[in-house]
């Protein structure tokens, strides 16, 4: 499970991002950019949010720590403004928090130093987990410490918004790959496929599902508890990792194309 802390005092909301993420402070005197569960896009945006970071880990790439952050009523109150103050009120409880990473700069990767092997196995790992949301436009990427840590992962597992029809998408393609912001500088994305798969193991799924804690997958429509949801998320990302991984020869296909 995620570290819990305490939300002390909203400090200002983040306005380039989208679901109007805010700086918080926390009672362990950390820093933490938070998604707020009253945000339109629902809690399953955060859900995608946990799973993507665990996986990330997996597989060795740098992500901010997340913890979970008990919002009060009072934070809400005390708040000027009136659209933050309707969203903080709308999410007193449980919000997702990212250690906020002070001094970061957007990456870009026509500046700052590229790995090959590295935005190999970001592209690999986007592709793997259907986040289409790591562009030119919006690299979703910074650059801290002297080095590349990924953010923002609440677009993508989007089969999660459909259930129903989720069983089609685990050997799609990434769609847009050819905007990815690292297409052109990653290595050939086979090159560390077998070994970014073999990362993810079963006990890997197990750990990277169970934490994502029970009340953001209760009452799923379709499903008779949060064990039955954690067990198709599991199955979800197995089947995408079982061979021959149709996804990662489209993607290469697309890297080839580009060059
Ligand atoms: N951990 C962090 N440390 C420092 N800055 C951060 C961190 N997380 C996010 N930011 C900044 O806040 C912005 C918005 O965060 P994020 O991309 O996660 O939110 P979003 O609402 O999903 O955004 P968008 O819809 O614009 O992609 C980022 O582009 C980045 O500039
Ligand atoms: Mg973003």
């Amino acid at each position: 499970m995620l570290r819990s802390v305490v939300a002390t005092r909203y400090v200002t909301p983040l306005r380039e991002g989208g679901s109007l993420p805010g700086l918080v402070e926390a009672d362990d005197d950390g820093m933490y950019v938070v998604k707020f569960v009253g945000a339109g896009q629902g809690r399953r945006v955060l859900v995608a949010e946990i799973l993507c970071a665990g996986l990330a880990a997996a597989l060795g790439l740098d992500v901010p720590e997340l913890v979970l952050v008990d919002v009060d009523p009072v934070i809400g109150r005390g708040e000027p403004d009136e659209e933050v103050q309707d969203l903080l009120l709308r999410s007193v409880g449980t919000n997702l928090g990212m250690d906020f990473l002070p001094g970061a700069l957007s990456f870009d990767p026509a500046v700052d130093p590229v790995d090959p092997g590295w935005a190999a196995r970001v592209l690999w790992f986007d592709a793997f987990c259907l986040n289409v949301d790591r562009s030119w436009r919006n690299p979703n990427a910074l650059w801290w410490g002297g080095r590349p840590w990924l953010i923002d992962h609440g677009a993508a597992l989007y089969f999660h918004h459909d259930w129903a029809r989720s069983a089609a998408s685990v050997a799609r393609p990434l769609r847009h790959a050819e905007d990815h912001l690292l297409l052109r500088a990653a290595a050939d994305v086979t090159t560390v496929d077998a070994a970014s798969a073999a990362a993810l193991d079963p006990d890997v799924l197990e750990a990277v599902v169970g934490a994502v804690g029970d009340k953001w997958l209760a009452d799923e429509p379709g499903f008779g508890d949060v064990g039955e949801v954690r067990a198709a998320y599991r199955e979800w990302l197995a089947g995408r990792l079982a061979g021959p991984r149709p996804w990662v020869d489209e993607l290469a296909a697309v890297q080839r194309a580009a060059r």
